[in-house]
């Protein structure tokens, strides 16, 4: 990488996966990785960040820091968001939209730290030029991200766009599906080889599954998008974007890995088909309908990776009838097996009835989860 195209970047992910994106990038050839809270921080050119965006499994998105400033009154957010050289960055008759993170007590509302930053954006615009870029919030020309924490804000372009999590394979939704980004992120720390058996039995939408598949078969995490933040961006480089995504995309591989999944529910397995079907991957990923008590257990070894229900759908009383059952089927079915269960009813999880030998602390959403291994000798 040549130093004088360096930039630093904030890569985000979900609290609990930060090891694992710094793994990821750190294999992209990302110099001075560094593990924040929900973050990783790290210096690469142009490429990396297409290739970041193109292929990282668990980042949530990519931002570009701008600007930083310290931040003690409200003023000081207009009166710095007013300063900065915005037109090197977008033109008049573009759109912006602001994200704003915040924690301290300068501001209660985000939603007023965004209007604010606006404010100013727009009003530098007018002043120097007459006229002004508008807003979208759904699709803007430049996203603008606005992070304040202690006395400190950072003001970041986002080079992501619309959130990595949003893959482009999912049409349909399950009662309660899994990020894409916390499913990639269950799949890599399994520990799974890629190679041998790999099994869902409580499947869903089918996301861990495809997630799966698309490690196996080295398809790019963004593989199914079409729209990138940085492709909007004044400094796109449109050959350099088609450069690395052929290469990425070159890597694929054409394999045959036994991946299999199941649920309870003929209409939730009729939705996974479909996503099955759109991401191309109906002759990579086996499906059927059935119950994790009455299923057929895979020939062994495997390793199994599963979400099952944990909210409120359940009473008590069943949750744990039904985690004590998943233990009772474990033991019975799954000898040979490594088995991985991410769960928020941690109480449920004991009456599985098997000591496990790895736990590991994530967050499904704002659910504190355990995402615990058993290994069935
Ligand atoms: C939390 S959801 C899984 C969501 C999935 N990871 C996704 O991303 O869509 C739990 C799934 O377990 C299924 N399920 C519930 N009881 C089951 C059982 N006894 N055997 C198999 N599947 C079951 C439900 O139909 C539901 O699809």
């Amino acid at each position: 990488m040549n130093p004088k195209e360096l930039n630093t970047y904030t890569a985000k992910t979900v609290a609990g996966l930060e090891e694992t994106l710094k793994s990821e990038l750190d294999e992209l050839g990302a110099q001075n990785t560094q593990v924040l809270k929900r973050a990783v921080t790290f210096l690469g050119d142009k490429k990396l960040l297409y290739r970041a965006n193109y292929s990282c499994r668990t980042a949530l998105r990519i931002l570009r820091p701008v600007l930083t400033f310290s931040l003690v009154k409200q003023e000081d957010l207009y009166q710095n968001m007013l300063d900065f050289p915005w037109e090197n960055y977008l033109d008049a008759g573009k759109t912006l939209a602001v994200d704003a993170v915040n924690s301290t007590s300068v501001f209660t509302n985000t939603q007023y730290i965004s209007l604010k930053t606006k404010d100013a954006i727009v009003d530098r615009f007018r002043e120097k030029t007459g006229s002004r870029p508008s807003v979208s919030l759904d699709n803007p020309d430049l996203r603008i991200n606005v992070h304040i924490y202690k006395e400190s804000c950072t003001v970041s372009l986002d080079s992501s766009g619309p959130s990595l999590h949003k893959r482009g394979y999912r049409k349909n939704q399950g009662i309660a599906p899994l990020s894409e980004v916390l499913a990639a992120g269950l799949v890599i720390l399994s520990g799974w080889d890629k190679k041998s058996l790999f099994y869902d039995p409580m499947c869903g939408s089918g996301t861990i599954l495809i997630e799966a598949a698309m490690a196996a078969k080295a398809i790019p995490a963004g593989y199914f998008r079409d729209d990138f933040g940085f492709m909007k961006w004044v400094d796109y480089d449109a050959d350099l974007w088609s450069s690395v995504k052929d290469q990425a995309d070159s890597g694929i591989i054409r394999n045959s890995v036994p991946i299999i999944g199941s649920d309870i529910s003929s209409r939730v397995i009729e939705n996974a088909k479909e996503n099955l079907s759109f991401a191309n991957l109906l002759d990579d990923i086996t499906i059927k309908k059935t119950s994790f008590e009455d299923a057929d257990a895979p020939v062994a070894p495997g390793t199994i990776v599963c979400n099952p229900p944990y909210d409120e759908r359940l009473q008590l009383d069943d949750i744990i009838g039904f985690y004590k059952t998943i233990g009772d089927v474990l033991k019975k079915k799954y000898k040979g097996y490594q088995a991985w269960f991410i769960s928020s009813d941690l109480k449920a999880l004991k009456f599985i009835g098997l000591h496990p030998s790895k736990k590991i602390i994530l967050y499904n959403g704002p659910l504190e989860c355990r995402f615990v291994k058993f290994e069935m000798y």
